[in-house]
C-alpha cells in the first residue's frame, strides 16, 4: 500500500477545508470534504421530509442518495443525485439540521463506508470530524484544528456574506457554531475528539500561508 491519507479534523469553521484544499493542491492529492456529504444528505432529508427517528425511512432514503465530488481547481463541488448543491448545502437551514442528521448511526455508517472507499488507493486529504479517529485511524498524518470561536464565527459570516447571504446575522452564525460544536463533541456515534496522534493546529493568529507551511513541514518526511 503506497497511497497517503492526510486527515484533518476539528471544530466547525476552523479553516479545515481551506487548509485541506491548499495542501491537496500543493501535493497534487485529491481533496474530500466529508462535511459536504453530511450536508448533502441533510438537504435530501429536508427536501423529502425524512423522519430522522424512523430508522427504516432513513435507511431507505440513503439508498436513493448518490453523492459525487467534482474537483474543479481544488474547490469541492458536490452533486446530489446529479444536481450541483455545493452552495445550497452551506445555507443556514442545512447548517441548523446537519448535526442531528450526522449523529444518526445509519447515516454515519454509510458515509464512513463511502469515505473509506475513496481513500483506498489514492493520495487524499480529507477533512471532517472523525477522519483521524474513525474513517482512517491508520492515517500517517493527522491534524486537529481549532481557533477562537469568535474568530470562527466572523470568518463563516464573511463567507456567507460573500455568497450573497444577507438574512443571517453574526450572532446566529455564532450560535450555530456553538451548537454544532456541542452536538458534534457530545454525540454517541464517533464524536469529535482529537486522535491521540493528531497534531494540534490552532490558527487563531495564523495566516493561511503559515498554516500551509506548518502542515507541509509535517508532510515532507512522508513523501
Ligand atoms: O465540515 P462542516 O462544518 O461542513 O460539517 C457539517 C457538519 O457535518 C458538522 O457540524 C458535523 O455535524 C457533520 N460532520 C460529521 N463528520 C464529519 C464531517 C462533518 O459529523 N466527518
Amino acid at each position: 500500500k503506497n497511497n497517503l491519507v492526510i486527515a484533518i479534523d476539528g471544530y466547525s469553521s476552523c479553516g479545515k477545508s481551506t487548509l485541506a484544499k491548499a495542501l491537496a493542491k500543493k501535493l497534487g492529492f485529491i481533496y474530500v470534504d466529508s462535511g459536504a456529504m453530511y450536508r448533502a444528505v441533510t438537504l435530501y432529508f429536508l427536501r423529502n421530509n425524512i423522519n430522522i427517528s424512523n430508522d427504516e425511512q432513513v435507511a431507505d432514503a440513503l439508498k436513493h442518495i448518490e453523492l459525487n465530488f467534482h474537483s474543479r481547481d481544488y474547490e469541492s463541488h458536490i452533486t446530489l443525485n446529479g444536481e450541483e448543491v455545493s452552495d445550497e448545502i452551506r445555507l443556514m437551514h442545512v447548517s441548523e439540521n446537519v448535526s442531528e442528521v450526522s449523529a444518526h448511526k445509519i447515516v454515519r455508517h454509510e458515509m464512513v463506508k463511502q469515505q473509506q472507499r475513496m481513500g483506498k488507493s489514492k493520495n487524499i486529504v480529507m477533512d471532517g470530524r472523525d477522519i483521524g479517529t474513525t474513517v482512517f485511524p491508520e492515517a500517517p498524518l493527522k491534524f486537529f484544528m481549532t481557533a477562537d470561536p469568535k474568530i470562527r464565527a466572523e470568518r463563516r459570516f464573511k463567507e456567507l456574506e460573500h455568497k450573497g447571504n444577507n438574512s443571517t446575522t453574526l450572532e446566529e452564525v455564532f450560535e450555530n457554531l456553538a451548537h454544532r460544536d456541542y452536538a458534534d463533541t457530545t454525540r454517541k456515534e464517533s464524536p469529535l475528539v482529537r486522535a491521540d496522534d493528531a497534531i494540534i493546529l490552532d490558527n487563531t493568529d495564523l495566516t493561511q500561508d503559515e498554516q500551509l507551511a506548518f502542515a507541509l513541514e509535517r508532510v515532507e518526511p512522508l513523501l
